[in-house]
């Protein structure tokens, strides 16, 4: 029978974003604190018939998803073949990715960073020989900035390009609700808007590292930091009034999610949150979701 391995790619929030000098390669040096959340997409890989390593991609008629090597998740897969191939390994099966989508596309939420993570658990789980973490790790940062926190999820701050990962304790759970744009940002975009900016950037994490050990939700709303928001709400003026409706809502805090377009807002409790959550959703889309949540994971194999 074919064997299907199924796997959860959780979303991120950046709880600081702090975003440094434009380096030779094209990247900014970053300071951020990431924080996983419970909202997730789902993909299962399944072994068929066909030319591999990905037979074929399908995100249910989802029109903002590339259903073809521009999706991360079908990069993964055949980075993670070509390490198997690398290593000796036998030639393997084709896979069909199937996509379920609950993160926005393009949302600032790391959607396409942590499918490819995903995949990369779910495809090593089909491996007749599992890569070591290590392998995982250098082929997640190549794959993209985000993908390595995407694989292992918690509260960690990044550096570098974002790549570079420290875990951080945190106590206690964050509520969350999210506005959902209906278009979303390029990221390089945002960086580009950025760069042409007057501004100071924000590389001290130190307070509010201190407040996420105490678990203490109004000082962490308050130290919330989001270097990328100016240049999002140059690009999207009317995120400003999402952000002004969340809070009179009754958030502690809003904020734009790393470069947007999607709006996080940190409330003190799940009950405050469902409600501005409803009344966001007056205007668009919005859900909760709560954090600190694990990193990819393998949900179920057959
Ligand atoms: O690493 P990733 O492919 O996700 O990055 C997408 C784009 O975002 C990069 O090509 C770059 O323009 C921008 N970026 C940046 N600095 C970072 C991360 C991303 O300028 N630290």
């Amino acid at each position: 029978m074919a064997r299907s391995v199924s796997a959860i790619a959780h979303a991120k929030v950046n709880l600081h974003l702090g975003v440094g000098p434009l380096r030779e390669d094209g990247y900014h040096e970053l300071v951020t604190v990431f924080q996983s959340l419970s909202l997730h997409d789902e993909l299962t890989l399944t072994e068929v018939d066909g030319e591999g390593p990905v037979a074929s991609l399908d995100a249910h008629g989802n029109p903002e998803v590339p259903e073809d090597d521009r999706n991360l998740a079908w990069r993964a897969v055949e980075k993670l073949s070509a390490w198997h191939r690398d290593n000796g390994g036998d030639a393997l099966p084709a896979v069909a990715i199937d996509l379920l989508k609950g993160i926005p596309t393009a949302g600032g939420m790391a959607g396409g960073s942590a499918d490819a993570a995903a995949t990369l658990r779910a495809y090593n789980a089909l491996l007749p020989v599992a890569a070591p973490e290590e392998v995982l790790w250098r082929i997640a940062a190549e794959l993209g900035s985000d993908v390595p926190f995407t694989l292992v999820g918690e509260t960690q701050l990044g550096t570098g390009r974002g790549e570079n990962l420290t875990p951080m304790l945190s106590t206690g759970t964050y509520h969350w609700a999210l506005a959902f744009a209906k278009e979303g940002l390029s990221t390089p975009a945002v960086f580009g808007k950025l760069d042409q900016m007057e501004r100071t950037p924000h590389l001290d994490t130190a307070e509010l590292a201190a407040a996420l050990r105490s678990g203490d939700v109004h000082q962490v709303a308050r130290l919330i930091t989001n270097d990328m928001q100016a240049a999002a709400l140059s690009l999207r003026p009317q995120l400003r009034r999402t952000i002004e409706a969340g809070e009179r809502a009754g958030a502690l805090r809003g904020i734009v999610s790393g470069s947007g377009p999607t709006c996080a807002f940190l409330c003190e409790d799940a009950e405050t949150a469902a409600e501005v959550a409803g009344e966001l959703g007056l205007y668009g889309k919005a859900t909760t979701a709560t954090g600190p949540a694990r990193g990819a994971y393998v949900k179920e194999s057959k």
